[in-house]
Protein backbone atom coordinates (compact mmCIF):
# COMPACT_ATOMS: atom_id res chain seq x y z
CA UNK A 1 0.00 0.00 0.00
CA UNK A 2 1.37 3.18 -1.10
CA UNK A 3 2.13 5.98 1.82
CA UNK A 4 0.00 8.57 2.86
CA UNK A 5 0.69 12.27 1.28
CA UNK A 6 -0.84 14.78 3.64
CA UNK A 7 -4.60 15.17 3.61
CA UNK A 8 -5.99 18.32 2.36
CA UNK A 9 -8.45 20.06 5.08
CA UNK A 10 -7.97 23.81 5.26
CA UNK A 11 -10.80 26.04 5.32
CA UNK A 12 -10.85 28.71 7.68
CA UNK A 13 -14.74 29.15 9.01
CA UNK A 14 -16.06 26.21 6.82
CA UNK A 15 -13.91 24.01 8.21
CA UNK A 16 -16.75 22.17 10.30
CA UNK A 17 -19.48 23.22 8.20
CA UNK A 18 -18.38 20.89 5.40
CA UNK A 19 -15.66 18.82 6.62
CA UNK A 20 -18.31 17.67 9.30
CA UNK A 21 -21.54 18.06 8.48
CA UNK A 22 -21.21 18.45 4.50
CA UNK A 23 -18.51 15.31 3.77
CA UNK A 24 -17.99 14.68 0.45
CA UNK A 25 -21.00 13.22 -1.10
CA UNK A 26 -18.85 11.16 -3.96
CA UNK A 27 -14.76 10.01 -4.12
CA UNK A 28 -13.31 8.81 -7.05
CA UNK A 29 -9.64 7.91 -7.93
CA UNK A 30 -7.21 9.33 -10.46
CA UNK A 31 -4.24 7.71 -11.59
CA UNK A 32 -1.16 9.46 -13.13
CA UNK A 33 0.15 6.69 -15.38
CA UNK A 34 2.53 6.47 -18.48
CA UNK A 35 0.56 5.93 -21.74
CA UNK A 36 0.95 5.07 -25.47
CA UNK A 37 -0.87 7.61 -27.25
CA UNK A 38 -1.74 7.92 -30.60
CA UNK A 39 -1.67 11.68 -32.07
CA UNK A 40 -2.57 10.98 -35.38
CA UNK A 41 -3.13 7.82 -37.78
CA UNK A 42 0.45 8.47 -39.80
CA UNK A 43 2.26 8.79 -36.51
CA UNK A 44 3.71 6.05 -33.90
CA UNK A 45 2.87 5.82 -30.30
CA UNK A 46 3.72 8.58 -28.32
CA UNK A 47 5.04 8.05 -24.68
CA UNK A 48 2.76 10.41 -22.99
CA UNK A 49 1.19 11.00 -19.77
CA UNK A 50 -2.47 11.01 -18.78
CA UNK A 51 -4.39 10.69 -15.77
CA UNK A 52 -6.88 7.93 -15.96
CA UNK A 53 -4.50 6.59 -18.85
CA UNK A 54 -5.97 8.98 -21.49
CA UNK A 55 -4.73 11.98 -23.27
CA UNK A 56 -6.86 14.61 -22.10
CA UNK A 57 -7.73 13.30 -18.43
CA UNK A 58 -11.56 12.02 -17.96
CA UNK A 59 -13.86 15.30 -17.74
CA UNK A 60 -15.53 15.62 -14.57
CA UNK A 61 -19.18 16.34 -14.34
CA UNK A 62 -19.57 17.73 -10.56
CA UNK A 63 -22.66 19.98 -9.20
CA UNK A 64 -22.16 23.59 -7.60
CA UNK A 65 -22.87 23.02 -3.93
CA UNK A 66 -22.08 19.24 -3.77
CA UNK A 67 -18.75 18.42 -2.20
CA UNK A 68 -16.20 15.54 -3.97
CA UNK A 69 -13.08 13.87 -2.95
CA UNK A 70 -10.70 12.64 -5.59
CA UNK A 71 -7.84 10.65 -4.41
CA UNK A 72 -5.45 11.59 -6.77
CA UNK A 73 -2.41 8.83 -7.13
CA UNK A 74 1.23 9.06 -8.45
CA UNK A 75 1.63 6.24 -10.93
CA UNK A 76 4.26 7.97 -13.12
CA UNK A 77 7.54 5.90 -13.63
CA UNK A 78 9.88 6.31 -10.78
CA UNK A 79 12.51 9.31 -10.61
CA UNK A 80 14.87 6.45 -11.24
CA UNK A 81 13.15 4.84 -14.59
CA UNK A 82 12.39 8.10 -15.48
CA UNK A 83 13.09 9.14 -19.51
CA UNK A 84 12.60 12.23 -21.51
CA UNK A 85 11.55 15.69 -20.65
CA UNK A 86 9.08 15.79 -17.46
CA UNK A 87 9.30 15.61 -13.52
CA UNK A 88 7.65 12.60 -12.55
CA UNK A 89 6.03 14.75 -9.32
CA UNK A 90 2.46 15.99 -9.54
CA UNK A 91 0.57 18.29 -7.70
CA UNK A 92 -2.64 19.01 -9.62
CA UNK A 93 -4.37 22.40 -9.49
CA UNK A 94 -7.95 22.52 -10.83
CA UNK A 95 -8.20 25.85 -12.81
CA UNK A 96 -10.60 28.54 -11.48
CA UNK A 97 -12.32 26.20 -8.54
CA UNK A 98 -12.78 27.90 -5.27
CA UNK A 99 -10.71 25.90 -3.31
CA UNK A 100 -9.60 25.13 0.19
CA UNK A 101 -5.70 26.23 0.05
CA UNK A 102 -4.52 22.51 0.98
CA UNK A 103 -6.67 21.20 -2.00
CA UNK A 104 -5.39 23.76 -4.25
CA UNK A 105 -2.24 21.76 -5.46
CA UNK A 106 0.19 24.69 -4.54
CA UNK A 107 2.98 24.50 -6.79
CA UNK A 108 5.36 23.40 -3.91
CA UNK A 109 3.14 20.18 -2.59
CA UNK A 110 4.24 17.80 -5.28
CA UNK A 111 4.62 14.31 -4.43
CA UNK A 112 6.50 11.49 -6.14
CA UNK A 113 5.73 7.71 -7.50
CA UNK A 114 3.63 5.96 -4.98
CA UNK A 115 2.00 8.76 -2.83
CA UNK A 116 -1.88 10.15 -3.58
CA UNK A 117 -2.86 12.96 -1.69
CA UNK A 118 -6.35 13.80 -1.52
CA UNK A 119 -8.18 16.66 -2.54
CA UNK A 120 -11.53 17.63 -1.90
CA UNK A 121 -13.15 19.66 -3.34
CA UNK A 122 -15.58 22.03 -1.97
CA UNK A 123 -17.08 22.63 -5.35
CA UNK A 124 -18.53 26.35 -3.79
CA UNK A 125 -18.30 29.33 -2.25
CA UNK A 126 -18.23 28.88 1.49
CA UNK A 127 -21.09 30.75 2.54
CA UNK A 128 -23.46 29.17 0.04
CA UNK A 129 -25.09 26.99 2.02
CA UNK A 130 -26.13 29.58 5.04
CA UNK A 131 -29.66 30.19 5.30
CA UNK A 132 -29.29 33.36 3.39
CA UNK A 133 -29.08 31.22 0.48
CA UNK A 134 -31.62 28.89 0.58
CA UNK A 135 -32.62 26.62 -1.19
CA UNK A 136 -31.54 26.80 -4.41
CA UNK A 137 -28.19 29.02 -2.83
CA UNK A 138 -27.27 32.13 -4.28
CA UNK A 139 -27.45 31.60 -8.61
CA UNK A 140 -24.57 34.06 -8.87
CA UNK A 141 -22.51 31.89 -7.07
CA UNK A 142 -21.52 29.30 -9.78
CA UNK A 143 -19.21 27.90 -11.65
CA UNK A 144 -19.14 25.98 -15.18
CA UNK A 145 -16.24 24.96 -17.68
CA UNK A 146 -13.05 24.44 -15.26
CA UNK A 147 -10.03 22.29 -15.87
CA UNK A 148 -7.22 20.44 -13.89
CA UNK A 149 -3.43 20.12 -14.71
CA UNK A 150 -0.19 19.17 -13.26
CA UNK A 151 1.15 22.75 -11.38
CA UNK A 152 4.53 20.92 -10.27
CA UNK A 153 7.07 23.97 -9.31
CA UNK A 154 9.49 24.27 -12.46
CA UNK A 155 7.71 21.40 -14.51
CA UNK A 156 4.09 22.83 -14.94
CA UNK A 157 5.27 23.15 -18.83
CA UNK A 158 7.07 20.05 -19.37
CA UNK A 159 4.36 17.75 -17.22
CA UNK A 160 1.40 19.58 -19.06
CA UNK A 161 2.60 19.16 -22.55
CA UNK A 162 3.20 15.14 -21.54
CA UNK A 163 -0.37 15.40 -21.24
CA UNK A 164 -1.18 16.00 -17.56
CA UNK A 165 -4.67 17.88 -17.92
CA UNK A 166 -8.49 17.34 -18.55
CA UNK A 167 -11.63 19.17 -17.97
CA UNK A 168 -13.69 19.80 -14.71
CA UNK A 169 -17.70 20.99 -15.33
CA UNK A 170 -19.62 22.05 -13.08
CA UNK A 171 -23.65 21.99 -13.19
CA UNK A 172 -26.40 23.93 -11.20
CA UNK A 173 -29.92 24.89 -11.19
CA UNK A 174 -29.82 27.02 -13.83
CA UNK A 175 -26.77 25.29 -15.84
CA UNK A 176 -28.13 22.00 -15.56
CA UNK A 177 -26.69 20.04 -18.01
CA UNK A 178 -29.88 18.53 -19.24
CA UNK A 179 -31.97 20.63 -21.91
CA UNK A 180 -35.09 19.19 -21.38
CA UNK A 181 -35.20 19.82 -17.96
CA UNK A 182 -38.68 20.84 -16.57
CA UNK A 183 -37.30 23.20 -14.06
CA UNK A 184 -38.60 26.84 -14.87
CA UNK A 185 -35.48 28.54 -13.88
CA UNK A 186 -33.32 25.65 -16.27
CA UNK A 187 -31.51 27.23 -19.25
CA UNK A 188 -31.82 23.86 -21.36
CA UNK A 189 -28.83 24.74 -23.48
CA UNK A 190 -27.61 22.03 -25.39
CA UNK A 191 -26.47 19.09 -23.14
CA UNK A 192 -25.50 15.36 -22.97
CA UNK A 193 -23.61 14.17 -25.96
CA UNK A 194 -24.13 18.44 -27.79
CA UNK A 195 -22.27 19.47 -24.68
CA UNK A 196 -18.20 19.11 -25.97
CA UNK A 197 -15.25 20.15 -24.28
CA UNK A 198 -12.49 20.69 -27.04
CA UNK A 199 -9.06 20.71 -25.44
CA UNK A 200 -7.22 22.91 -28.12
CA UNK A 201 -3.15 22.54 -27.94
CA UNK A 202 -0.47 22.83 -29.82
CA UNK A 203 3.03 20.71 -29.98
CA UNK A 204 5.98 19.78 -31.40
CA UNK A 205 7.42 16.31 -33.02
CA UNK A 206 10.43 15.11 -34.19
CA UNK A 207 11.97 13.29 -36.80
CA UNK A 208 10.31 9.98 -35.75
CA UNK A 209 7.17 11.60 -34.77
CA UNK A 210 7.76 11.93 -31.32
CA UNK A 211 6.85 14.65 -28.75
CA UNK A 212 9.56 17.19 -28.70
CA UNK A 213 10.27 19.40 -25.54
CA UNK A 214 12.34 22.57 -26.05
CA UNK A 215 14.50 22.71 -22.86
CA UNK A 216 16.67 25.71 -23.77
CA UNK A 217 13.42 27.61 -25.21
CA UNK A 218 12.81 30.05 -22.59
CA UNK A 219 10.15 32.27 -24.31
CA UNK A 220 7.24 30.13 -25.16
CA UNK A 221 6.89 26.79 -26.80
CA UNK A 222 5.26 26.88 -30.81
CA UNK A 223 4.02 23.79 -32.26
CA UNK A 224 3.11 23.15 -35.70
CA UNK A 225 0.38 20.74 -35.05
CA UNK A 226 -2.28 21.33 -33.73
CA UNK A 227 -4.62 18.86 -31.42
CA UNK A 228 -8.21 18.39 -30.87
CA UNK A 229 -9.02 16.35 -27.51
CA UNK A 230 -5.50 14.40 -28.17
CA UNK A 231 -6.04 14.33 -31.87
CA UNK A 232 -4.21 16.30 -34.00
CA UNK A 233 -6.75 18.26 -36.50
CA UNK A 234 -9.60 15.61 -36.31
CA UNK A 235 -12.80 15.95 -37.52
CA UNK A 236 -16.07 15.63 -35.74
CA UNK A 237 -19.37 14.16 -36.96
CA UNK A 238 -22.54 17.11 -36.05
CA UNK A 239 -26.26 16.23 -36.14
CA UNK A 240 -27.95 19.39 -37.53
CA UNK A 241 -28.96 20.89 -34.62
CA UNK A 242 -27.68 23.39 -31.41
CA UNK A 243 -24.34 22.51 -29.81
CA UNK A 244 -22.45 24.17 -26.85
CA UNK A 245 -18.61 23.91 -27.76
CA UNK A 246 -16.48 24.65 -24.48
CA UNK A 247 -13.07 25.41 -25.83
CA UNK A 248 -9.81 25.62 -24.09
CA UNK A 249 -6.51 26.49 -25.00
CA UNK A 250 -3.92 24.85 -22.75
CA UNK A 251 -1.12 25.98 -24.29
CA UNK A 252 1.83 25.75 -23.95
CA UNK A 253 2.20 29.15 -25.20
CA UNK A 254 0.29 30.00 -28.35
CA UNK A 255 -2.78 32.16 -28.75
CA UNK A 256 -5.57 31.45 -31.03
CA UNK A 257 -8.47 33.43 -32.32
CA UNK A 258 -10.78 30.93 -33.95
CA UNK A 259 -13.54 31.88 -36.63
CA UNK A 260 -15.95 29.28 -38.38
CA UNK A 261 -14.36 29.09 -42.16
CA UNK A 262 -17.32 30.13 -43.96
CA UNK A 263 -17.72 32.94 -42.25
CA UNK A 264 -20.85 31.78 -40.17
CA UNK A 265 -21.53 33.96 -36.54
CA UNK A 266 -22.38 31.73 -33.72
CA UNK A 267 -23.07 32.60 -30.09
CA UNK A 268 -20.72 33.41 -27.27
CA UNK A 269 -22.06 32.35 -23.85
CA UNK A 270 -19.26 32.16 -21.10
CA UNK A 271 -16.01 33.34 -20.67
CA UNK A 272 -13.27 31.31 -18.38
CA UNK A 273 -15.53 29.79 -16.04
CA UNK A 274 -18.65 31.13 -16.03
CA UNK A 275 -21.61 32.17 -18.07
CA UNK A 276 -22.32 35.92 -19.44
CA UNK A 277 -25.02 37.61 -18.28
CA UNK A 278 -26.36 37.51 -22.04
CA UNK A 279 -25.57 35.54 -25.06
CA UNK A 280 -23.61 37.65 -27.88
CA UNK A 281 -23.67 37.03 -31.63
CA UNK A 282 -19.58 36.47 -32.09
CA UNK A 283 -17.78 36.17 -35.20
CA UNK A 284 -14.07 35.02 -33.54
CA UNK A 285 -13.34 34.10 -29.77
CA UNK A 286 -9.58 34.87 -28.67
CA UNK A 287 -8.01 32.28 -26.55
CA UNK A 288 -4.88 32.80 -24.51
CA UNK A 289 -3.77 29.64 -22.82
CA UNK A 290 -5.35 29.00 -19.98
CA UNK A 291 -8.76 30.97 -21.87
CA UNK A 292 -11.90 29.39 -21.94
CA UNK A 293 -15.06 30.18 -24.18
CA UNK A 294 -18.19 28.65 -24.54
CA UNK A 295 -20.27 29.17 -27.84
CA UNK A 296 -23.22 28.07 -29.17
CA UNK A 297 -22.88 26.67 -32.76
CA UNK A 298 -26.31 26.02 -34.56
CA UNK A 299 -25.63 23.45 -37.52
CA UNK A 300 -29.68 22.99 -38.17
CA UNK A 301 -29.20 25.17 -41.47
CA UNK A 302 -26.54 22.87 -43.02
CA UNK A 303 -27.32 20.31 -45.23
CA UNK A 304 -25.70 16.42 -44.49
CA UNK A 305 -22.37 16.24 -46.14
CA UNK A 306 -21.46 19.68 -45.49
CA UNK A 307 -18.10 20.18 -43.85
CA UNK A 308 -17.00 23.60 -41.79
CA UNK A 309 -13.95 24.03 -39.85
CA UNK A 310 -12.66 26.14 -36.91
CA UNK A 311 -10.16 28.25 -38.10
CA UNK A 312 -7.34 29.28 -36.32
CA UNK A 313 -6.65 33.00 -38.17
CA UNK A 314 -4.22 34.71 -35.53
CA UNK A 315 -1.05 35.22 -36.71
CA UNK A 316 2.35 33.93 -34.87
CA UNK A 317 5.51 35.27 -35.93
CA UNK A 318 9.41 33.66 -35.33
CA UNK A 319 7.74 32.42 -31.78
CA UNK A 320 7.59 35.45 -30.42
CA UNK A 321 4.47 35.90 -29.76
CA UNK A 322 1.09 36.94 -31.60
CA UNK A 323 1.24 39.93 -33.42
CA UNK A 324 -2.26 40.55 -32.87
CA UNK A 325 -3.07 40.16 -36.72
CA UNK A 326 -5.69 38.15 -38.26
CA UNK A 327 -5.14 35.99 -41.09
CA UNK A 328 -7.57 36.32 -43.97
CA UNK A 329 -10.25 33.33 -44.66
CA UNK A 330 -8.62 30.51 -45.67
CA UNK A 331 -4.97 31.36 -44.69
CA UNK A 332 -5.32 30.15 -41.00
CA UNK A 333 -4.86 26.86 -39.20
CA UNK A 334 -7.77 24.21 -39.87
CA UNK A 335 -8.12 23.31 -35.96
CA UNK A 336 -11.18 21.15 -36.22
CA UNK A 337 -13.53 19.56 -38.93
CA UNK A 338 -17.31 19.21 -38.47
CA UNK A 339 -19.25 17.14 -40.68
CA UNK A 340 -22.57 17.03 -40.41
CA UNK A 341 -23.41 13.88 -40.99
CA UNK A 342 -27.56 13.52 -39.48
CA UNK A 343 -30.45 15.20 -38.12
CA UNK A 344 -31.26 14.85 -34.34
CA UNK A 345 -34.21 16.82 -32.15
CA UNK A 346 -33.44 19.79 -30.73
CA UNK A 347 -35.34 20.52 -27.36
CA UNK A 348 -32.47 23.05 -26.37
CA UNK A 349 -32.39 27.04 -26.13
CA UNK A 350 -30.53 29.88 -25.65
CA UNK A 351 -31.89 32.14 -23.43
CA UNK A 352 -31.78 35.96 -23.62
CA UNK A 353 -30.63 36.19 -19.95
CA UNK A 354 -27.94 33.63 -18.91
CA UNK A 355 -26.70 34.31 -15.41
CA UNK A 356 -26.19 37.58 -13.04
CA UNK A 357 -22.85 39.03 -12.43
CA UNK A 358 -22.11 39.77 -8.97
CA UNK A 359 -21.45 43.15 -7.75
CA UNK A 360 -18.59 45.07 -8.22
CA UNK A 361 -17.96 47.93 -5.64
CA UNK A 362 -14.66 49.43 -5.94
CA UNK A 363 -14.83 51.88 -3.42
CA UNK A 364 -14.92 48.19 -1.11
CA UNK A 365 -11.61 48.20 -2.10
CA UNK A 366 -9.20 47.91 0.75
CA UNK A 367 -5.79 48.02 -0.59
CA UNK A 368 -4.34 48.02 -4.24
CA UNK A 369 -2.02 46.24 -5.29
CA UNK A 370 0.72 46.37 -8.62
CA UNK A 371 2.25 43.77 -10.59
CA UNK A 372 5.04 44.19 -13.01
CA UNK A 373 4.82 40.69 -14.98
CA UNK A 374 8.30 41.69 -16.47
CA UNK A 375 12.06 40.21 -17.36
CA UNK A 376 14.91 40.57 -15.32
CA UNK A 377 18.61 38.88 -14.42
CA UNK A 378 17.44 36.95 -18.19
CA UNK A 379 14.57 35.49 -16.90
CA UNK A 380 10.53 35.68 -16.33
CA UNK A 381 9.64 37.98 -13.13
CA UNK A 382 7.04 39.36 -11.09
CA UNK A 383 7.65 42.59 -9.78
CA UNK A 384 11.77 41.85 -10.71
CA UNK A 385 11.77 38.50 -8.14
CA UNK A 386 11.89 34.84 -9.53
CA UNK A 387 9.10 32.26 -7.89
CA UNK A 388 10.11 31.33 -4.04
CA UNK A 389 7.28 28.93 -2.57
CA UNK A 390 8.63 30.29 0.91
CA UNK A 391 8.25 34.08 -0.12
CA UNK A 392 5.08 35.40 0.79
CA UNK A 393 4.44 38.45 -1.64
CA UNK A 394 1.06 39.96 -0.49
CA UNK A 395 -1.11 39.42 2.61
CA UNK A 396 -4.54 40.12 1.60
CA UNK A 397 -7.38 39.92 4.59
CA UNK A 398 -9.85 37.21 4.63
CA UNK A 399 -13.63 39.57 3.81
CA UNK A 400 -12.06 42.17 2.00
CA UNK A 401 -11.83 43.47 -1.41
CA UNK A 402 -8.61 44.88 -3.45
CA UNK A 403 -7.91 46.32 -6.69
CA UNK A 404 -5.05 44.28 -7.93
CA UNK A 405 -3.14 46.50 -11.38
CA UNK A 406 -1.16 43.98 -13.45
CA UNK A 407 1.57 45.71 -16.02
CA UNK A 408 3.28 44.13 -18.91
CA UNK A 409 6.99 45.22 -17.99
CA UNK A 410 8.41 43.56 -20.46
CA UNK A 411 6.88 43.82 -23.64
CA UNK A 412 7.53 41.62 -26.74
CA UNK A 413 5.26 38.90 -25.58
CA UNK A 414 1.79 38.99 -24.07
CA UNK A 415 1.50 37.51 -20.67
CA UNK A 416 -1.77 35.81 -19.75
CA UNK A 417 -2.07 36.16 -16.17
CA UNK A 418 -4.06 33.86 -14.01
CA UNK A 419 -5.15 34.65 -10.03
CA UNK A 420 -5.91 31.61 -8.28
CA UNK A 421 -8.92 31.11 -5.81
CA UNK A 422 -11.40 33.85 -6.69
CA UNK A 423 -12.50 35.24 -10.09
CA UNK A 424 -12.30 39.04 -10.81
CA UNK A 425 -13.78 41.39 -13.13
CA UNK A 426 -11.78 43.91 -14.75
CA UNK A 427 -12.32 47.25 -14.18
CA UNK A 428 -10.08 48.71 -16.91
CA UNK A 429 -7.42 47.16 -20.14
CA UNK A 430 -5.00 50.01 -21.41
CA UNK A 431 -7.91 52.75 -19.73
CA UNK A 432 -10.62 51.63 -21.60
CA UNK A 433 -13.51 49.50 -19.64
CA UNK A 434 -13.28 45.73 -20.58
CA UNK A 435 -14.82 44.30 -24.28
CA UNK A 436 -16.81 41.04 -24.58
CA UNK A 437 -13.13 39.52 -24.34
CA UNK A 438 -12.91 40.29 -20.86
CA UNK A 439 -16.60 40.49 -20.10
CA UNK A 440 -17.85 38.61 -16.99
CA UNK A 441 -16.17 36.52 -14.03
CA UNK A 442 -12.76 35.91 -15.37
CA UNK A 443 -9.59 34.00 -14.22
CA UNK A 444 -7.20 35.00 -16.83
CA UNK A 445 -6.45 37.77 -18.32
CA UNK A 446 -4.12 38.67 -21.52
CA UNK A 447 -2.22 41.56 -21.50
CA UNK A 448 -1.73 43.31 -24.27
CA UNK A 449 2.14 42.59 -26.06
CA UNK A 450 3.18 46.43 -25.34
CA UNK A 451 5.25 47.36 -23.08
CA UNK A 452 3.03 49.12 -20.36
CA UNK A 453 -0.36 47.31 -20.87
CA UNK A 454 -2.24 47.30 -17.71
CA UNK A 455 -5.41 46.14 -16.43
CA UNK A 456 -6.94 46.88 -13.56
CA UNK A 457 -8.97 44.02 -11.56
CA UNK A 458 -11.25 44.19 -8.75
CA UNK A 459 -11.22 40.65 -6.38
CA UNK A 460 -12.96 39.42 -3.17
CA UNK A 461 -11.41 37.30 -0.55
CA UNK A 462 -13.98 35.61 1.11
CA UNK A 463 -14.34 32.43 2.91
CA UNK A 464 -11.05 30.65 3.03
CA UNK A 465 -7.67 31.45 4.58
CA UNK A 466 -4.02 30.00 3.16
CA UNK A 467 -1.62 29.77 0.20
CA UNK A 468 -2.28 30.51 -3.27
CA UNK A 469 -0.70 31.68 -6.57
CA UNK A 470 -0.56 34.11 -9.28
CA UNK A 471 1.22 33.67 -12.50
CA UNK A 472 1.79 33.88 -16.05
CA UNK A 473 -0.23 31.13 -17.87
CA UNK A 474 2.19 31.15 -20.48
CA UNK A 475 3.42 27.43 -18.81
CA UNK A 476 7.25 27.95 -20.09
CA UNK A 477 7.19 31.38 -18.60
CA UNK A 478 5.38 30.04 -15.37
CA UNK A 479 8.16 27.92 -14.68
CA UNK A 480 10.94 30.27 -15.45
CA UNK A 481 9.90 31.56 -12.72
CA UNK A 482 6.89 34.50 -13.56
CA UNK A 483 4.92 33.51 -10.63
CA UNK A 484 4.17 34.53 -6.71
CA UNK A 485 2.97 33.18 -3.79
CA UNK A 486 -0.06 35.36 -2.00
CA UNK A 487 -1.69 34.12 1.40
CA UNK A 488 -4.84 35.41 2.62
CA UNK A 489 -4.25 36.10 6.40
CU1 LIG B 1 -4.19 26.83 -14.69
CU2 LIG B 1 -1.96 28.17 -11.59
O1 LIG B 1 -3.03 27.44 -13.14
CU1 LIG C 1 4.26 35.47 -19.73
Amino acid sequence: APAEAPIAGEVARGNHLFWNSRPPQKAYELVAQPIQHRFHAQLPLNSAWGWGGTVPGPTFHARYGEPITVRMRNALPAIAQHTGFGRPEVSTHLHNLHNASASDGFPADFYETGLFKDHHYLNMYAGFTLPEFAPLGDPREALGTLWYHDHRVDFTAQNTYRGLSGFYLLFDALDSGDERDPNPVALRLPSGEFDVPLQIVDRVFDQDGQLLFDLFNLDGIIGDKFIVNGKIQPFFRVARRKYRFRLLNSGPSRFYEFFLSNGASFTHIANDGNLLPAPVAAQSVRLAVAERVDVIIDFSNYAIGDKIYLENRLEQVDGRGPTGNILPPGQGNMVLEFRVDRDAPDPSRVPAALRELPPVDTTAAAVTRVWDFGRSQGAWTVNNAFFDANVIRARPRQDTAEIWVLRNTSGGWSHPIHIHFEEFQVITLDGAPPTLRNAGRKDVLELGRANGSEARVFLRFRDMKGRYVMHCHNTVHEDHAMMIRWDIV
